[in-house]
């Protein structure tokens, strides 16, 4: 029974996703849905419902789907045709909730399974795609990938950060750099410090050979 749900959720996300390419993709779900069942293994968390917020965390976001942000309806009335219990569902929404990314207003979620969910999604923004999804999201918000003159803008709150044009080079040190240590469990951070060697180390040859250095 929990397979089938599982199952049908992989087969809705792809449905949703299909046609999205800002690097918020069918496959950003599954990539978190998969490194959100890795942590969960080793952190012992509930694996059916880190799955399930995994797999629908991204499918009511304000960006893609503003009408439906508020009340998660698409989350919603995809668990309540699979029969969920009201407490499973409200469970399951607070996890979406918490896990997007808001600044300095982010928090860190309550739950063990929370926090796998929001550790995978962070893991997802940092590293070699991290770097293709950001540069992906620049372009398709016809964004300018750098300007020197342009500088980061740091400790913005929710609504700043929301409302914020910058350049993708910007990105990375307005988010992308702060995530390692917002997070939550040891098994993702061993992860993201790889990560974000890896990132650092390409911002860096970036910059230098842009100053003609390289
Ligand atoms: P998620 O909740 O999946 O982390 P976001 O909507 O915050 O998604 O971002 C989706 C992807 O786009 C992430 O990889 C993120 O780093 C990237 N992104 C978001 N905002 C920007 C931006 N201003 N410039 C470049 N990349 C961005
Ligand atoms: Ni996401």
């Amino acid at each position: 029974m929990d397979k089938t749900i599982i199952d049908d959720a992989i087969c809705y996300v792809k449905s949703i996703f299909q046609n999205e390419y800002s690097g918020h993709d069918y496959f950003h779900t599954l990539r978190v849905y998969k490194t959100a069942t890795k942590i969960a293994e080793q952190e012992r968390g509930n694996l059916f419902i880190v799955q399930l917020a995994a797999l629908l965390h991204d499918v009511d976001d304000i960006k893609l789907s503003p009408e439906t942000y508020a009340n998660k309806d698409r989350a919603v009335a995809f668990l309540k045709k699979h029969d969920l219990s009201e407490t499973m569902i409200k469970t399951i929404c607070d996890i979406i909730d918490e896990v997007s990314y808001k600044g300095a207003d982010s928090t860190a979620p309550k739950s063990l399974e929370g926090k796998c969910v929001q550790d995978a999604d962070r893991l997802d923004a940092i590293g070699a795609i991290g770097i293709a999804r950001a540069f992906a999201y620049g372009g398709s918000h016809n964004r300018v990938i750098h300007d020197p003159d342009m500088k980061p803008s740091m400790h913005m709150n929710a609504d700043e950060y929301q409302k914020h044009v910058s350049t993708t080079v910007n990105h990375f040190y307005e988010k992308l750099f702060l995530l390692k240590d917002l997070i939550n469990t040891d098994t993702a951070k061993k992860i993201a410090e790889r990560r974000e060697d890896y990132m650092k180390a390409y911002i860096s040859e970036f910059l230098d050979e842009w100053e003609g250095i390289r």
